[in-house]
């Protein structure tokens, strides 16, 4: 049974997305690149992708007209500096027109500045890996800034653990797949950039800067507490340490990950999987919440993503029923929780495949029509009473876990 709760007031309620995954014809990216590049994993290139670079008014009204009242998207650097120290005023004004059309349809704009691409001419220097990177990504939030100044919530680099996680040689392309494991030193080249960022973003005086990290929500087989924790650090915690001198950290939850003493151990068979294999397990958000809060020591927390991709839209609303209610006792239990906004508004280019669906709304690949699907005026609804939804504990997950570590 369903029952539920106040969610707190001024609480965001919106769906993010991300320029490569919905703007079409981003060519001047390496991603693009490896797009179009012979014997790689990606199924399909992006091409149009949604053509939200023409239709994101049609986007944002449908997203206010179901009654939510945030929208996160990404600028798209390689648009806005399309060669090194070269900025296209006319591509800042087209972002500027976002921000615009959010304001007028009374929806909070948050703004993520770098959501896994980079340009071309970044990636062909090496990616996070150029050796003036720092400088380069405080030039490009030097540059955005000239279109924030009415703008609150900012996310300087969207999961930066998944992108240093990547090969040491690419991991500005390499989104999605194999996953070596971490890169200290590409990792605190990362948070270099981050903190001159929001630095920077700090001197307009007006912004709430932060960055969004991929909680994985590591639970250890029981005795290997401490083969969890070192597995945890470079994968996670170190994201979440230095955020603690920011004014909010974005948290994204999709699944659990059980460490033994070899790595991950597979799920259990029979397991509920989403559309990118993943197991179904919403009860992730509420743990990630908790675990941010207790690694930052208390930073404000915004769900920056959170979803699941399926065909089939009464299990999305099931999802989301249960990572809200979640996302509602960890309020209980003292996170500070200012928002929640939904992966995604749109059906996407999942890097590499349009196949896995997380949409609110389904974009029909020929036409680029938009169609919201039941889960977009469902989240819409709960978003209009500011409640989030109670259920009971799911006795598949303790199962699922019991029968994983069995194996
Ligand atoms: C990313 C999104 C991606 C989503 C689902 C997150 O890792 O930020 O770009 O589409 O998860 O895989």
């Amino acid at each position: 049974m369903t029952s539920s709760t106040p969610a707190p007031a001024h609480f965001l309620w919106g769906a993010a997305t991300a320029g490569h995954q919905i703007e079409g014809g981003n060519t001047n990216t390496g991603h693009w690149m490896l797009e179009h590049a012979p014997d790689t994993w990606v199924k399909e290139p992006s091409g149009d992708a949604c053509d939200s670079y023409h239709r994101y008014g049609e986007d944002i009204a449908l997203l206010a007209q179901a009654g939510l009242n945030a929208y996160r998207f990404s600028l798209e650097w390689s648009r806005i500096e399309p060669a090194k120290g070269e900025v296209s005023r006319a591509q800042l004004d087209h972002y500027r027109r976002m921000i615009d059309s959010c304001r007028s349809a009374g929806v909070e704009p948050i703004v993520t500045l770098q959501h896994f691409t980079v340009p071309l001419w970044q990636h062909q220097e090496g990616g996070w890996y150029a050796a003036d990177v720092v400088d380069r990504f405080r030039f490009f939030t030097e540059t955005a800034t000239r279109i924030l100044d009415d703008v609150t919530w900012v996310v300087t680099i969207n999961e930066p653990n998944m992108m240093v996680n990547q090969t040491e040689a690419r991991i500005d392309t390499e989104v999605g797949v194999n996953f070596p494991g971490p890169s200290p030193h590409a990792s605190q080249v990362i948070a270099e950039a981050h903190h001159a960022s929001v630095e920077v973003l700090r001197g307009l005086g007006h912004v709430r800067a932060g960055w969004s990290v991929a909680n994985q929500v590591y639970q250890a087989v029981p005795g290997h507490e401490k083969d969890r924790d070192e597995w945890a650090y470079w994968r996670e915690d170190f994201f979440l340490e230095q955020s603690r001198d920011d004014d909010f950290i974005g948290v994204q939850s999709y699944l659990r990950t059980i460490i033994g003493p070899d790595g991950p151990v597979p799920f259990a068979d029979g397991v509920e999987r989403t559309l990118t294999g993943w197991e179904y397990y919403p009860e992730a958000l509420g743990q990630a919440l908790r675990h941010t809060r207790d690694v930052t020591g208390g930073v404000p927390m915004l769900v920056t993503e959170n979803g699941m991709a399926t065909a089939d839209d009464t299990r999305r609303i099931a999802y989301t029923t249960g990572a809200l209610s979640g996302l509602g006792e960890a309020i209980d239990d003292g996170c500070d929780v200012r928002g929640y906004l939904h992966w995604s508004l749109l059906d996407n280019y999942e890097w590499g495949s349009y196949e896995p669906t997380f949409g609110l709304i389904a974009v029909d690949r020929e036409t680029f029509v938009r169609t919201p699907k039941p889960s977009l005026a469902w989240l819409g609804d709960l978003a209009r009473r500011n409640e989030l939804p109670r259920v009971p504990e799911r006795p598949e997950a303790a199962a699922n876990f019991a029968a994983a570590i069995a194996r």
